[in-house]
């Protein structure tokens, strides 16, 4: 694997040349904002009557209007939600300058075939794996997020190396950019989404304690064994990987991990997480994306507003005091 840092990658590329930065939400904000500290000339594209742009605005960064932003800048990075990216994209094309770098943070619209970017443009991908809230806390304590980065379109012959200085200049490379591609990039990220941190892990701990609290276990200590610990593992495996987190647990956890986790986690599991891939390539989570869009976000709504109402929240509010 070729980790490129800092010192693999010279920054002269972004010298001199302007970066929009379309949307001011969780990755806009924490790229801006490192952009902005690495030297670089950044303007910050919102639509007009943003809510964001006070923000931007109070925090030292140029903002204008999405249209006038694309219009002045030589790199073009699209930080609005994926599913908006086609529209987007569309009402930018006629204003993106001749030759001039297309950005994503996510392979998603690109893969998918939800947009097009004209053959003169350059198009890389610089995917930080983790929330903009960490980016822009990890730059600041002058460390850094790791990324994948990739080119789709390199059509002036540069597009790698402007992909490798916009990463090192958010300071990503501080920690290291990894070759990847967009199809593996949404890939991957799509059926973690899914299938493992983020849709699986939740979903363990929910059913762990609803079968505690069912079996008579106070919802308290449910909470505190089920969730509560959720942290420490992570933070472990994290330090020490998973077969270094398993050395310094009890015996106990450790013989209780062997026995029982490959009996949750079984072949059943395995073959569903394939299904969830195979729908991811066929684009079929692309296609719910779009239409939730279209409903409104009515069925994530609704999910949001079920899940605050569960046993195991109130428990959360009450040992959070958020209740009190
Ligand atoms: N969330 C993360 O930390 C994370 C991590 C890795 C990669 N990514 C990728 O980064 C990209 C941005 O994700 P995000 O989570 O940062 O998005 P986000 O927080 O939801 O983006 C919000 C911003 O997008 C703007 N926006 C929304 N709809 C728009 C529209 N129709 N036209 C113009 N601007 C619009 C909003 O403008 P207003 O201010 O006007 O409302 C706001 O400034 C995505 O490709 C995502 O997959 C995100």
């Amino acid at each position: 694997m070729d980790l490129l840092k800092d010192a693999d990658i010279d920054p002269a590329p972004l010298a001199g040349k302007r970066v929009a930065i379309l949307g001011y939400g969780n990755q806009g904000r924490a790229q801006a904002l490192n952009l902005h500290d690495s030297g670089i000339d950044v303007v910050v594209g919102l639509r007009g009557g943003s809510g964001s742009a006070n923000e931007a605005q109070a925090a030292g960064l140029q903002v204008d209007l999405i249209e006038n932003a694309v219009r002045s800048a030589d790199v073009v990075m699209m930080l609005a939600p994926d599913e908006i990216h086609a529209a987007l994209y569309r009402e930018i094309e006629p204003h993106l300058r001749e030759g001039a770098a297309l950005g994503f943070s996510h392979g998603l619209s690109v893969r998918f075939g939800l947009l097009r970017a004209r053959p003169d443009l350059d198009v890389y991908l610089i995917a930080p794996k983790g929330p903009g809230t960490a980016l822009r806390s990890l730059y600041t304590e002058g460390k850094g997020m790791i990324a994948l980065w990739a080119v789709e379109q390199d059509a002036t012959g540069h597009a790698r190396e402007i992909a490798l200085a916009y990463g090192r200049a958010i300071g990503c490379a501080r920690a290291g950019l990894i070759a990847s591609s967009f199809a593996e990039e949404a890939e991957a990220d799509l059926f973690n989404e899914q299938a493992v941190v983020w849709g699986g892990v939740p979903e363990l701990l929910i059913a762990g304690f609803d079968t505690l609290v069912a079996g008579g276990v106070s919802p308290e200590v449910a909470y505190l064994e089920c969730v509560g610990e959720l942290h420490l593992i992570a933070e472990l495996i994290e330090a020490r990987g998973i077969a270094g987190m398993r050395e310094v647990i009890s015996n106990t956890a450790e013989l209780g991990a062997f026995l029982g986790g490959k009996r949750i986690v079984d072949a059943s599991v395995r073959r569903r997480m394939a299904e969830v891939l195979a729908e991811v390539r066929e684009g079929r989570f692309a296609e719910e994306l779009s239409q939730e869009e279209a409903s409104g976000y009515s069925r994530l709504e609704s999910a949001r507003a079920q899940a605050r109402e569960t046993k195991l929240e109130e428990t959360y509010r009450k040992l959070s005091g958020e209740d009190q």
